[in-house]
């Protein structure tokens, strides 16, 4: 159910303060995925919503990765990442976001999968939605249609959710 989910994923999870830069706290997947089991759960929770005709999912920099082929492979579909500027070689499509200090850029390789394909987006976090709003752009000029959006965790207060009215979004824990 989703409430032993949730209490699989608050057993797990780190929470770090002043990372990575002071007044963030930090909240880590990292123990959650190196657990089998745990890993599993929250795999199968994230794919409860991921609709059947979806073509491939999509992995947000740099733990949207883990759970994206995770998930990919479970249900077996593809799975294509959106990454950090200057990592992707060739045609790239990028998009610029504030961060609470500065502009951050992620990039798309826009050719990986026919355009007109179903695709759903994984990351770890939700917080502000920057990163989030940013890929569906990119995916959307790319020319896919986004069917949703899972993440493991909704920092709720930072109301990440506000930024990506109209798409469903599955998030398995919130926390204040
Ligand atoms: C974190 C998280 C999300 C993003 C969420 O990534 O993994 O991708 O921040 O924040 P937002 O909703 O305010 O945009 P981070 O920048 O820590 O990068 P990493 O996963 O590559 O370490």
């Amino acid at each position: 159910t989703r409430t032993s989910i949730s209490e699989l994923i608050t057993a797990k999870m780190t929470t770090t303060p002043d990372f990575p830069e002071p007044g963030i706290l930090f909240r880590d997947l990292t123990a959650v995925m190196a657990d089998g089991p745990t890993l599993r759960a929250v795999t199968d929770a994230l794919l409860d919503e991921i609709p059947a005709d979806v073509d491939a999912v999509v992995g947000v920099e740099a733990r949207g990765f883990l759970f994206a082929a995770a998930a990919a492979v479970v249900r077996g579909i593809g799975v294509f990442p959106v990454r950090k500027q200057g990592k992707l070689p060739g045609d790239v499509l990028a998009e610029t976001y504030d961060l609470e200090y500065g502009t951050a850029t992620i990039e798309l390789q826009p050719n990986a999968l026919a355009a007109g394909s179903r695709v759903y987006v994984l990351d770890d976090v939700l917080a502000t939605g920057g990163t989030m709003a940013a890929a569906i752009r990119l995916l959307e000029r790319a020319g896919y249609i986004v069917a949703g959006v899972g993440v493991a965790i909704e920092l709720t207060a930072l109301n990440g959710r506000a930024t990506l009215s109209g798409y469903p979004i599955n998030a398995l824990l919130t926390i204040d």
